[in-house]
């Protein structure tokens, strides 16, 4: 890869250890990927965040960092392994709350903002049409990409971390115009009806299009939170980081629609929920948020949890950001969720929480979070927030 004289000397030390070792990173990676040069990134969305993943080896390597290492552009951070201030009530144990807020420690060092979300395009980590970045989270990405028109590869925490010490990342990828371009043509002749279908549909293109950028027709709409559960699960189950949606996203009007073309049908929805859904009635977990919950979705949680009471045997998260948090307090959203038992679980997830084994059956509106969760050996159900909501309330799954 091609230095300039700036990034040899940075390479070579002249900033100290942590922009050192992030130049050996961005250089070994863009000597695998041919990348010719580093480009200038706009903001960095770092993942890797909760203790759960990281491990004290996660966290003795982030120390080493954080002794000299303060980043360049604005970045922001994936959600953590806990509620920052409200973990307690989380049933999170207080030996896991020391170490993950070591880690929180360890980044705030570096001048990253504790954001802990995966939606940052919501709270003001918004890049602009055509804007190079360097994020990691997937769904992130994926919006990133194809709902923005901005352009990231998908990072692990190392690479971003070091694109934000140095300003940059190598340009390879998502990047370059020619790897951009869709290679096959979906047409949805399908009918969502429900909020969760856009995760079935979005499981059931991942898997057609087999990790390739699917060029999709068909949809005539889609709100800015449908798109958001889209991009989590068309990434999850299969497909690239990146999507075009004819008369929704940008660049999809003036892109070559592939030859190369699959059908979505109505049975392609319904065998997505077939292969979601486990077989269990008894539900001990609701969660919503996955991506994190924008106040229009947690104003519709009060809507339909307003006068009612989450069962007892339940327990019933809204997965948020801080930022949208702080709007439901000031609408009054959470008042109406708390009183019914409901429970915010902000700056963190059902997938980077630690979770495994405490609970045997989720109800969530979103696809990547079935996904993840039975990782977490949970059973999982996916349906509308009205069956999710009546799943906290019964402490069953009716449909
Ligand atoms: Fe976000 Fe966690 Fe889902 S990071 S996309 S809420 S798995």
């Amino acid at each position: 890869m091609n230095l300039t004289e700036k990034e040899q000397r940075m390479l070579d030390g002249e900033e100290g250890y942590a922009v050192r070792k992030s130049m050996e990173i961005l250089v070994a990676l863009g000597d695998i990927y041919g990348a010719e040069r580093l480009i200038k990134v706009g903001s960095v969305q770092v993942a890797g965040v909760s203790y759960h993943n990281l491990g004290d080896a996660g966290l003795e390597f982030l120390n080493e960092l954080a002794k000299d290492g303060r980043v360049k552009v604005l970045t922001t951070l994936n959600p953590a392994g806990m509620d920052l201030e409200n973990w307690r009530n989380l049933g999170i144990s207080e030996e896991f709350a020391q170490k993950q807020n070591m880690v929180i420690e360890a980044f705030e060092k570096m001048g990253i903002l504790v954001s802990c979300t995966c939606t940052p395009y919501l709270i003001g980590n918004l890049p602009r049409y055509g804007e190079h970045v360097a994020w990691s989270e997937s769904s992130a990405v994926t919006f990133a990409n194809s709902v923005i028109g901005a352009r990231t590869n998908r990072e692990g925490g190392p690479s971003a971390l070091a694109a934000a010490f140095v300003g940059k990342t190598p340009c390879y990828g998502l990047h370059l115009d020619e790897n951009r371009v869709p290679d096959i043509h979906v047409k949805v002749n399908a009918d969502l009806t429900k909020f969760s279908d856009w995760g079935a549909l979005g499981y059931a293109i991942g898997k057609k299009a087999e990790n390739k950028i699917p060029y999709i027709t068909g949809i005539d709409e889609a709100g800015l939170d449908e798109l958001k559960s889209f991009c989590a699960s068309v990434v999850t189950y299969g497909a690239k980081p990146l999507f075009y949606m004819k008369g929704i996203t940008p660049g999809a009007e003036t892109c070559q629609v592939p030859k190369d073309t699959v059908e979505v049908e109505q049975s392609d929805i319904r065998e997505a929920y077939d292969n979601i859904n486990d077989e269990v009635t008894d539900i001990d977990f609701v969660c919503v948020g996955c991506p994190h919950c924008s106040i229009k979705e947690i104003a519709e949680i009060a809507e339909l949890l307003r006068g009612k009471r989450v069962a007892e045997n339940t327990e019933f998260w809204v997965a948020t950001s801080r930022s949208a948090k702080q709007l439901a307090d000031k609408r009054g959203y959470t008042q109406v969720i708390e009183r019914a038992g409901g429970k915010f679980a902000c700056d963190t997830c059902m997938a980077v929480a630690p979770l495994k084994g405490r609970f045997k059956a989720l109800a969530t509106t979103s696809a990547k979070g079935c996904f993840y969760s039975r990782q977490n050996n949970m059973k999982t159900k996916m349906g509308s927030l009205e069956e999710c909501i009546m799943a906290a309330v019964t402490g069953k799954w009716s449909s």
